[in-house]
């Protein structure tokens, strides 16, 4: 199986979940600025992260989702997580990213997720490496699973 991690990270709280995650599914997490079309031909899973910005995915994230053709992503299973802080209205990006890979034509193979940071330039709370590693290992199963 063969599978890509796209992030965007301006602090580096983005880019560690998306290596931790990268690393259980034995895969590249390259950012989103520098996701060529080519990186894509052939992936089996493609998980995208960002950052929630102004209630939204990061620009560069958006940039990269609008790059995909409508059904670029074809037999393609995906999965989306975005970090953010911990409030009461916090927006959201991860099910926004989802929306736009499905759109591509990819299958959504889990719940969209969120990994929380302490402060707008984080760290990430205890505990949020472990789980973004739960999560990859349950993307990794349902991926394999059919
Ligand atoms: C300009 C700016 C806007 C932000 N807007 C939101 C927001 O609307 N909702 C939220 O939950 N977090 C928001 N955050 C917090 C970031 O989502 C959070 O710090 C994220 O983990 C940063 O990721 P990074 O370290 O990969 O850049 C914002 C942070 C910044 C700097």
């Amino acid at each position: 199986m063969k599978s890509l991690v796209v992030y965007d990270s301006n602090h580096g709280n983005t880019r560690k979940t998306a290596e931790a995650i990268a690393e259980i599914l034995g895969a590249r997490a390259i950012a989103a600025a520098d996701a060529r079309p080519e990186e894509l031909s052939g992936i089996d899973l493609l998980v995208v992260g960002s950052p929630i910005l102004g209630w939204k995915p990061s620009e560069k994230t958006i940039a990269f989702l609008n790059s995909l053709g409508k059904g670029r992503l074809a037999k393609v299973k995906a999965a989306a997580f975005d970090t953010r802080v911990k409030l009461f209205i916090h927006g959201d990006a991860a099910g926004k990213i989802a929306r736009f890979l499905a759109a591509a034509g990819a299958e959504i193979i889990a719940e969209p997720r969120a990994f929380y940071v302490k402060g707008t330039e984080g760290p990430l709370f205890e505990g949020e490496i472990e789980n973004a590693r739960a999560w990859a290992e349950l993307i990794k199963k349902k991926a394999g699973s059919d």
